[in-house]
């Protein structure tokens, strides 16, 4: 589907029409000081299914969650005292911080990729602020290029790799860092998640320790890779037009199950659901049956991930 990609000007005219196609779930890019962002309201499921469809990502990765304040980070996740160390020194800022997620955080679970942590982050650019301050809520935003693209540091970049695929770029000119922010790890000892716009360097000196790096990085920002992808306790069997006897039937379109990615066969609605469903299922204790998902649009990330969560460990 194609739709008219409009370019808006950071002013307050530009920044409320912004904001209110965030609200009616749209996908709006819009600059950071790092890179342009694509940005969908955090805590609805179909807006944040349509970035992936809109990037062309074939897996879902955890996408990072902006907000215009440290007080508004502390909702939603369990806050401690290097994550207010590293706010008070680097916020807002390139710096992401990925933290344990709170009980009720209201997020959508394809945020987070199903993980029970997400990264955060406060970006300093005028225009990012503006835009989250008039949203006033969480602005879920990987990098708004097609995937395997390079970053997009311009609205012009934006329009070149997306243009009919998102509602909107808000043009705040050329990004002052134009690299993605530096990723810390904070659910365990601080960890080096993807080096980026802030040195890790004046992280250590901040924390007063040398930062862990992550077996291997590389692995984290290559699409779908993470080792830490949430993945079923139960076993997953694909493809299956009916549960056996003990299997519990995650659905889709006709195939019908005990849960119904969706009922009329919807890949935006299914993707939403996706991880909620397995989760529920999980819950149950019980070997988890899939209804075959097309692999078209969406379908190529849902069948990614399903085949992850069926793969033997
Ligand atoms: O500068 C940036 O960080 C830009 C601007 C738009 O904010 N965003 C960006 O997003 O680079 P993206 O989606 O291209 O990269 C996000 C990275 C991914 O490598 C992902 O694996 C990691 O963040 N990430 C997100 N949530 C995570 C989590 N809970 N645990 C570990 N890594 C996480
Ligand atoms: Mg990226």
């Amino acid at each position: 589907m194609t739709i008219q990609t409009e370019t808006l000007l950071p002013d307050a005219t530009g920044i409320v029409r912004a904001a209110d196609l965030l609200r009616e779930g749209a996908l709006v890019s819009f600059p950071t000081e790092t890179v342009y962002g694509l940005g969908a309201d955090a805590r609805n499921g179909e807006a944040v299914a349509r970035v992936y469809e809109a990037k062309g990502r074939p897996s879902f990765n955890p996408l990072i969650v902006h907000v215009a304040r440290v007080s508004q980070a502390q909702d939603f996740v369990l806050w401690s005292d290097t994550a207010q160390a590293l706010a008070d020194a680097f916020w807002p800022g390139p710096l992401t911080m990925v933290l344990p997620l709170a009980t009720n955080h209201g997020l959508s679970s394809l945020v987070t990729a199903g993980l029970d942590s997400v990264a955060l982050r406060v970006p300093a650019d005028p225009t990012a602020q503006a835009l989250l301050q008039a949203f006033g809520g969480p602005i879920a935003a990987p990098s708004a290029n097609p995937s395997g693209r390079i970053s997009p540091t311009t609205a012009q970049h934006v329009i070149s790799g997306l243009s009919g695929r998102i509602s909107a770029v808000v043009d705040g000119g050329a990004c002052a860092v134009g690299m993605e922010s530096t990723i810390i790890g904070l659910t365990e000892g601080p960890t080096l998640f993807r080096a980026g716009g802030l040195a890790h360097e004046a992280i250590e000196q901040i924390l007063g320790r040398t930062l862990a790096s992550s077996a291997d990085s590389d692995a984290i920002t290559a699409p779908g890779q993470m080792t830490s992808h949430y993945a079923p306790a139960a076993t997953v069997r694909l493809n299956a037009l009916e549960a056996q006897p003990g299997e519990l039937m995650l659905g889709f379109g006709d195939v019908n199950g005990a849960l119904n990615l969706s009922p009329t066969g919807d890949l935006v609605e299914a993707a939403a659901n996706l991880f909620d469903h397995l989760h529920q299922l999980d819950a149950r204790a019980l070997p988890i049956a899939v209804a075959p998902i097309p692999m078209q649009g969406l379908g190529r990330a849902i069948n990614d991930r399903l085949a992850r969560a069926a793969a033997p460990r």
